[in-house]
């Protein structure tokens, strides 16, 4: 039976259905509220607007659960490689060994990228930012691959193209910052392995591949897969709504993600350890500036819109890092800066009341950095990271029957109608 809830605006009744979600979640379906009462929402930020329903990912922030198509990320951490979660958020489902082996051979197929599109990167100013040259190169893959058909193969083939060659983008990205040649993909290496010898290879000194690196580099991309209605994937989800071609779509997200206050917060993780290190900061300073209100400064890497506990990805991120660092016998002092940031924020009264935790730009850095990615390359590893998401929600958003082109509404604050006034008699 559905459930109602009613709103009373002066003398008359309006009632609007509950929409229940699989995990009990619910939502006042206010679709036809303009319709029926003239008025409209307004909530900044969508802090209270679900924007779609979704079977992708499922989120519980009070009590830290993140699932994607139901599976809890821990059993997908620990099981699972980076591939075969792609293909679960794509398609639904987990692949059999036809199906990954099938999708393999097209991620390999895909995985070069036009010899001409080489000749942009090497025109980008050297100091170029990574994450605008590649959001730059996923809108121009549409000039190289201009064929889009709306075939289930052909999607198929848009998609396998898009995470097969964003990788080996980013890969040549940084060949190129450093100078060095480009380092081919390889059909023989899997999906992580081959981004490390891409990255690594290099003609005085080949790369060793090591499974326990590979195996990192799997997780750090699985923790990162999907996160439902984030600022990048509703970006996805907005710029798709127009019908845009999906390299543009994925554009769109890879700008979004940029920004310091989502995925470009693992690139300021780093720099504040190191304002803790090298220039003399305390972490008390950092706590201390955190919480001032007239200083601009955020602890990076601690809060969540959704998570008002520890953030599951953080939690499994940390125990990587003292996993990947004793394995490569390479301790970061930074990580032990991390740590007494962390427990000195989770003991501070500011941090406890207003429920912030380290999220997964907190400890991912330090992993990253272990591998030997550099700092400018970070938030490009959460985008390779990101992709499958933004992906799979674009493609829900396409096959939605309810899919309207994305367009709010405003509450117009300006000045009322005012007469135009020549330039010789203004002030
Ligand atoms: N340090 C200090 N205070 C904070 C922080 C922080 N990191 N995060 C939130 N607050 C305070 C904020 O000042 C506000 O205080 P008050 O209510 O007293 O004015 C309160 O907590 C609520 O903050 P908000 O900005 O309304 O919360 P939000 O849900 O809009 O923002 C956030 C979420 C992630 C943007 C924010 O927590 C933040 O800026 N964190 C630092 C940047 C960061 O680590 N981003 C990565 C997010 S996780 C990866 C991803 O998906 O992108």
């Amino acid at each position: 039976m559905t459930e109602y809830v009613k709103l009373i605006i002066g003398d008359k009744t309006y009632q609007f259905p509950v929409v229940t979600g699989s995990e009990g979640e619910k939502a006042i379906d206010i679709s036809n509220l303009r319709q029926m009462t003239g008025y409209i929402t307004l909530d900044p930020g969508f802090v209270n607007t679900g924007s779609c329903e979704s079977a992708i990912t499922y989120m519980d922030g009070e009590k830290g659960i993140l699932r994607y198509r139901g599976i809890p990320i821990e059993e997908l951490a620990e099981h699972s490689t980076f591939r075969e979660v792609a293909y679960l958020l794509i398609n639904g489902v987990l692949p059999t060994y036809k199906e990954i082996n099938r999708f393999s051979v097209m991620l390999n197929d895909h995985s070069l990228v036009h010899e001409d599109m080489r000749k942009f990167f090497e025109n980008f100013p050297r100091a170029s930012h990574p994450m605008g040259i590649l959001s730059s190169m996923v809108t121009t893959l549409i000039s190289f691959y201009p064929y889009l058909e709306s075939t289930e193969e052909e999607i198929n083939m848009t998609v396998t193209r898009l995470i097969s060659k964003v990788r080996t983008l980013a890969a040549i990205s940084y060949k190129i910052s450093r100078g060095h040649n480009v380092v081919y993909p390889r059909h023989d290496f899997s999906y992580c392995a081959n981004f490390l010898n891409m990255m690594f290879d290099s003609p005085v000194k080949p790369y060793q591949i090591d499974e326990d690196i590979v195996r990192a580099l799997n997780v750090f991309l699985i923790l990162h897969a999907d996160h439902e209605q984030n600022c990048s994937t509703s970006a996805v989800r907005v710029v798709g709504s127009a019908r845009v071609n999906p390299y543009a779509t994925v554009s769109a997200g890879i700008a979004a993600l940029w920004g310091p206050l989502h995925g470009g917060a693992n690139q300021e993780v780093i720099k504040m350890l190191y304002d803790i290190k090298e220039r003399g900061a305390t972490v008390k300073q950092m706590i201390e500036k955190a919480k001032d209100k007239n200083d601009p400064f955020r602890l990076m890497g601690f809060g969540h819109r959704v998570y008002k506990t520890y953030d599951p990805r953080a939690k499994i991120m940390k125990k990587m890092c003292d996993k990947v660092l004793e394995k490569l016998e390479k301790p970061d002092p930074l990580l032990d800066i991390a740590k007494d940031l962390e427990e000195a924020a989770l003991n501070d009264e500011y941090f406890i009341s207003h429920h912030l935790y380290p999220n997964v730009d907190f400890y991912s850095g330090i992993i990253l950095r272990a591998i030997g990615i550099p700092t400018n390359m970070f938030t490009v590893m959460f985008a390779m990271g990101r992709l499958p998401g933004w992906i799979a929600q674009w493609r829900e958003s396409m096959e939605d029957p309810k899919w309207k082109i994305t367009r709010p509404r405003q509450i117009y604050m300006g000045p009322k109608k005012t007469e135009y006034t020549p330039i010789q008699e203004r002030k």
